[in-house]
């Protein structure tokens, strides 16, 4: 996490880096800070806060220089504060860094370099490499890129590094392994950013940063070099991303953007692929892999958060349509607990960001053993999508709510469509359920869009709901990861309690909880289990609960049981979790801002999590 920005050129810097650290502040928001070169030394200014306190916090100060880096954090070493806000200052005051990672072994260089004098303004591991580049500078009397490359070699972890030199009022050293890095080149400047939207309007040419590799960017020239100081060419990347898809446009938030936009993303996302009529589904990536997807003893998929629960329907979906076997696996559990994996078996990461670490990390190690990897990604040319074998975009364009909504239902529509075509070519699936499933599939976007049309009534359970503690969600089959989902929503976006259970299994322990407090939400559209749902839901009421349940439209003796409810169109159990969602997202969303909350950057979250 944390947001990076970099600028060197023509223009004021200033401007331009403050402007691409609010477009990265869903990385992280925790303080901010910017370090300028205006030719007679550097300008350091940072703060605890979102970027809006740093630009109060400046008013008045020298902010003139063609040169500089900027940062957003999500604090992982030292608390926020002034004092550990990026960019940090070597000892001798002449070099300026930022930060975006772990470095693992920073105790130990921090030992080294007290042992020689150095002491610390911060508790941060990066105050502590970068002092070890000045030592490395000093002690082996070479250019500030020699140091890099030698301190890297020494590091382990995760970073992606800018830094400035006093000295030196055109360059920007940057270095990448593990967090991402775009370079976006301009005539005569250049952009650094986490992502390329700092760069937007300025250029659409971008060079991807990888894993071990060194950029030395001035306003004329890009150098990139490997960590064994040889010349790489930079492969240059037309960006497909318009400046309007980053923007609120109107809404108040933008989670509520994201949510409202579904019927679109899910329609752009299915666009050019699924055709109900001639019956087909046209996915190359997933069609070059199809022989060894369909022969695959197991497909163990991996994810973190909302991705994971993603995971967990396509599970439902793929062992039903495809008959094959199904492990989902949290990433940061996956990747360390030297898993089995046999030649064959089919590894498919979920990422919205495409850069979770523990995914990408998950991903690698199988990858080492011969597991074919498959991405189902947002972000295009992110680092898992390019990790990956093959795979499959979501298109949801840029999510920049930190809770995740519209990548959620794209994923959940690219899943359902490689389950599709895989289970129809290994003949698993009867030709007319197939059929029928196209056209299911197909009028996703307008159901959805009927539930945006019918929602007024979320707001005002939002308004009663808002001063609960806990809340229950509650769901079977399909519908039990939506209630998870449903959980994790609330929780990011509102800080109430929330848990997700199978609606059968909250008899062994849930249950202790229910009073006539607890709000229990039940996603308990009709489906082969909504019998039994609605048996759950007696045992809920006869314990006095607030029975709120997300219901099939029409359904009048579910409605009857419950306290609250709200409608979705009926659909096939296969595409329902699509639609389910919908409703929970939005009594999320609500909540949070019924208690004035920030439901766009909540509390200690990040968008984009590139530490383990
Ligand atoms: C963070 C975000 C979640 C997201 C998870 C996985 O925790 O706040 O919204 O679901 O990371 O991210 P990914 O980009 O891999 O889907």
């Amino acid at each position: 996490m944390c947001g990076i920005v970099g600028y060197t050129g023509h223009r004021e810097a200033y401007p331009i880096i403050i402007k691409g650290l609010k477009r990265l502040e869903y990385r992280g928001y925790d303080s901010t800070g910017v370090a300028l070169n205006n030719g007679s030394g550097l300008n350091v200014y940072k703060k605890k806060g979102k970027v809006a306190e740093l630009e109060e916090a400046v008013i008045g100060k020298d902010l003139h220089a063609h040169i500089g880096i900027g940062h957003t954090r999500w604090a992982t070493h030292g608390e926020p504060s002034d004092r550990n806000a990026h960019p940090h200052q070597s000892a001798s005051g002449k070099l300026a860094m930022i930060h975006n990672g772990i470095i693992e072994n920073y105790t130990q260089l921090k030992k080294e370099l007290i042992s020689k004098g150095y002491y610390f303004e911060s508790d941060t591991d990066t105050e502590v490499l970068l002092n070890f580049i000045e030592e490395i500078r000093k002690n082996n009397q070479c250019d500030l890129e020699e140091a890099v490359r030698i301190a890297l070699k020494r590091v382990t972890g995760a970073y992606v590094i800018l830094l400035i030199d006093e000295d030196d009022p055109a360059t920007i050293i940057a270095a990448r392994k593990g967090s991402p890095l775009v370079i976006g080149i301009g005539k005569g400047e250049h952009f650094l950013g986490s992502d390329a939207s700092p760069m937007l309007e300025y250029t659409k040419e971008v060079v991807y940063v990888n894993d071990y590799e060194l950029a030395i960017v001035k306003p004329d020239e890009l150098i990139l070099k490997n960590l064994g100081n040889e010349k790489l060419t930079p492969y240059v990347q037309k960006l497909d991303l318009e400046l309007a898809a980053i923007e609120k446009g109107g809404y108040e938030h933008f989670m509520l953007k994201e949510i409202v936009e579904q019927p679109q993303t899910i329609y752009d996302c299915l666009r050019g692929r699924l055709d109900p009529i001639e019956g087909t589904i046209t996915m190359s990536g997933i069609q070059q892999y199809a022989e060894q997807i369909m022969n695959a003893n197991r497909i163990v998929i991996v994810a973190c958060g909302t991705s994971w629960h993603a995971g967990l329907v396509a599970e439902y979906i793929f062992e039903e349509l495809c008959r094959i076997n199904v492990e989902v696996e949290y990433a940061s559990e996956f990747r360390y607990r030297n898993p089995v994996i046999n030649k064959g078996d089919v590894i498919l990461a979920i990422s919205q960001s495409g850069e979770t670490a523990d995914t990408l990390v998950a991903i690698e190690n199988a990858k080492s053993k011969g597991a074919i990897l498959l991405g189902v990604v947002n972000v295009v040319g992110s680092s898992i999508a390019r990790t990956s074998h093959a795979g499959a975009y979501t298109h949801a364009g840029p999510e920049i709510g930190v809770a995740s909504t519209k990548a959620f239902t794209a994923q959940l529509a690219v899943l359902t469509m490689i389950a599709l075509k895989i289970g129809y070519l290994k003949g698993s699936i009867p030709q007319e359920r197939y059929m029928n499933l196209l056209n299911e599939l197909q009028q996703v976007p307008e159901k959805v869009a009927w539930i945006l049309k019918h929602s007024a009534p979320i707001k005002a359970m939002a308004e009663k709901y808002k001063d609960a503690r806990d809340f229950l969600y509650l769901g079977r089959g399909y519908n039990f990861p939506v209630a998870l989902e449903g959980a994790l929503k609330l929780k990011e976006i509102s800080y109430i309690h929330a848990e997700g259970y199978p609606a059968a299994e909250m008899k062994h322990g849930p249950i202790a909880l229910v009073d006539d407090q607890l709000p229990v939400v039940f996603v308990a559209t009709r489906d082969a289990y909504h019998e039994k749902v609605m048996s759950n839901m007696q045992e809920i009421k006869a314990r006095k609960g607030k029975l709120i349940a997300v219901i099939t439209e029409g359904d009048t003796a579910t409605a009857e049981l419950c306290d609250d409810y709200i409608e979705v169109p009926e659909a096939d159990e296969i595409v329902a979790p699509m639609l389910s969602v919908v409703p929970l997202q939005l009594l999320a969303y609500y909540i949070g801002v019924a208690k004035e909350l920030d439901v766009d950057k909540p509390r200690n979250l990040a968008k984009s999590v590139t530490v383990e």
